[in-house]
């Protein structure tokens, strides 16, 4: 049994290393193309966080680069004059007022390069504000239905996970890179200045080491995509053996072994995927780095030949030495900035193209104001299917609710029952078909002011780690009565009278004085939750399943009683509580086989009447 081979789902080794390969071949000019278009975006972002402090980061470092070529002008002069002829306190004496700019030009250039570091280092703080609230902005806007394609998911992941912590960096790295290639600049200028030779020699000295290390950050990016699904398997794992809720079931089915050896079979691949990354990183790197002296050795032998035919003076190959070494510094800042910027750069744009995915999958503005209210609601026609699923969950399902009316929709399990609710709930959009308030096409409306006059208590509720006021008012505020009333009716007042803090209770227990209700008890929050919310279409599906038959029957009770001319569809499985509904629809895998009220549905003889039947006799 221990040695048995696990299913692990999606993740498959295999395909792992495919994805590397395919990921990790490309090449060292596609790099160089794409920075300008990531430094731009970079930039974009920078100035949408603050215009202020971008521009000043940007002034100041040119100024940085034009106070360095300064500074190695003027150094050619103090050369100049210490290796002309004459006693040596004469020339000491003619290289002062060279020196003195020497002096002076690193005086202004370490200021305004300080200058620099704190503009860009408030920008950090403000490019990583900007980029999580647009994530979140984003996820939370969305149409309902992206969160069941998987692309989507993956998508998410891979911009919450890494993209949002690399914006700030991205921009950092983009100034870092700015600023070397600024130092490079000036450096280059003044060797063009001192003998145009001495440029494609710098250049050699730089090209390897530049390929070694976008080579490298590509490598670690393929990688780490690559690993994302186990990654995110790993997790899911982690939250099993970690998180409060299922600690219980992990001890009582003694699931610890299995899910240890689960998350060593994981964790082991990755492992051995990394390993390989960091033998294949290293030989990039030597190989980079031996080709990078080379070129090194083939500049100072250039300067040793120009000097030997007189081509340039001496002062002139000291003040070159100097430069290149200045230039040697920038470039090494230059490598790493850029193989980062690119590296990160990569799940930059991740995000980036999550957001942009994201902004397609919200829905347009319409413009049709939603109705006051309704006479009547009508689906017509309604087919819908899943994304990825290959059967329809709703097949041409008509139905029509009139204001003021209790509905009920049944039927057994994944019969469609919810999802049609949250397709008059403005949650889904029908693939086809159509949903109408009176002459209202709900297509031509905003979901989101649909959504605003439905309520609906979900199968799966969410259990806000929020106080209990909030449970229920959700952010609104009606005012003392609405609350009291709308616990009132669900039968949430006597939970909430028994927390030590009331209403104030924080329900979740890992906060401080944070208290757990039962699963009942939750249930009578998450309708008062409906309840609070007053709006003309009030949907509770399922909302009683964790009561007894007792409470559920009081609470539909309570319900029917107080919906003051309110409009209630449910969902339930106890067909005693919908005995008394103006109308009953029966689902039967997508498709609506029957409806009436009770008494039409029992002289049917269909399969309401089967299913009444069989509940009536069990409880006899
Ligand atoms: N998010 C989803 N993604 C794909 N299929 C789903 C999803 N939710 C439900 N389904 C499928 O749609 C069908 C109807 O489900 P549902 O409306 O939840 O049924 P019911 O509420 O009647 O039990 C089922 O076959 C179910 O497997
Ligand atoms: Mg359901």
């Amino acid at each position: 049994m221990a040695d048995e081979p696990l299913e692990l789902g999606e993740i498959s080794f295999s395909d792992w290393h495919a994805h590397t390969d395919k990921l990790a071949d490309v090449g060292f000019l596609t790099v160089a193309r794409k920075l300008p278009s990531l430094i731009r975006q970079a930039m974009r972002m920078a100035w949408r966080a603050s215009p202020r402090d971008t521009a000043a980061t940007i002034v100041l470092n040119l100024l940085g680069g034009v106070f360095t070529a300064f500074g190695l002008l003027a150094t050619t002069g103090v050369l100049g004059a210490l290796f002309s002829e004459g006693p040596t306190p004469d020339r000491v004496v003619a290289a002062l007022p060279s020196l003195a700019l020497v002096g002076a030009a690193a005086v202004l250039r370490t200021a305004v390069q300080a200058g620099a570091g704190w503009a860009q280092s408030r920008l950090d703080p403000q490019v990583s504000r900007l980029t999580e609230e647009r994530l979140y902005g984003l996820t939370s806007q969305v149409s309902l239905v992206a969160y069941d394609d998987p692309d989507f998911h993956d998508a998410l992941q891979r911009a919450r996970l890494r993209g949002v912590a690399m914006a700030d960096s991205v921009v950092t790295c983009t100034i870092d890179v700015v600023t070397a290639a600024v130092g490079i600049a000036a450096v280059a200028g003044v060797l063009g200045v001192l003998h145009p030779v001495l440029l494609p020699l710098l250049l050699l000295a730089v090209l390897p080491d530049a390929w070694a290390a976008v080579r490298s950050a590509r490598m670690q990016y393929a990688t780490m995509y690559a690993l994302i699904p186990a990654n995110r398997r790993k997790w899911i794992i982690g939250q099993l053996l970690a998180e409060r809720e299922p600690a219980a079931e992990v001890r009582s089915f003694t699931m610890r072994g299995f899910l240890l050896r689960m998350y060593d079979a994981v964790a082991r691949a990755e492992q051995d995927v990394m390993l390989g990354l960091a033998r294949r990183q290293t030989v990039a790197r030597l190989a980079g780095e031996a080709l990078g002296g080379l070129g090194a050795a083939l500049v100072y032998v250039a300067l040793g030949v120009l000097l030997a035919v007189a081509a340039i003076p001496l002062a002139v190959a000291g003040t070159a030495v100097l430069a290149i070494r200045s230039a040697q510094g920038s470039l090494g800042r230059l490598m790493y900035a850029t193989n980062r910027l690119y590296e990160e750069g990569l799940y930059f744009t991740d995000f980036l193209d999550f957001c942009a995915d994201a902004e397609r999958r919200i829905p347009g503005d319409r413009d049709t104001a939603m109705p006051d209210s309704f006479e009547r609601v009508t689906a017509t026609e309604v087919t819908f299917t899943y994304p990825g699923a290959a059967t329809p969950a709703l097949r041409e399902v008509s139905i029509e609710i009139k204001q003021g009316e209790v509905i009920a929709f049944v039927g057994e399990n994944g019969s469609g029952k919810t999802t049609l609710a949250k397709i008059l709930a403005g949650l889904y959009e029908p693939d086809t078909g159509t949903v109408h308030w009176d002459d209202t096409d709900l297509r031509q409306v905003s979901p989101d002011a649909l959504r605003r006059r439905t309520a609906v208590i979900a199968q799966d509720h969410t259990r806000w780690p929020l106080t209990a006021r909030y449970n229920i008012t959700m952010g609104t505020d009606k005012g003392e009565p609405a609350l009291h009333g709308a616990a009132a009716v669900a039968g949430a007042d006597e939970v909430i009278t028994a927390l030590p803090h009331g209403y104030r209770t924080l329900l979740d227990r890992r906060f401080k004085d944070g208290c757990e209700l039962s699963g009942g008890q939750w249930q009578r929050i998450a309708v008062a939750r409906g309840f609070h919310r007053d709006a003309d279409l009030l949907i509770c599906d399922e909302p009683t399943a964790a009561l007894d038959a007792r409470a559920e029957h009081a609470l539909f009770e309570r319900i029917r009683h107080h919906a003051d001319g309110r409009t209630v569809l449910l969902i339930t499985h106890r067909l005693a509580s919908v005995r008394y509904a103006d109308r009953i629809y029966v689902l039967d895998h997508g498709r609506i086989t029957e409806h009436g009220d009770h008494d039409t549905l029992m002289a049917l003889d269909g399969l309401y009447a089967d299913l009444y039947t069989l509940q009536a006799t069990a409880y006899r």
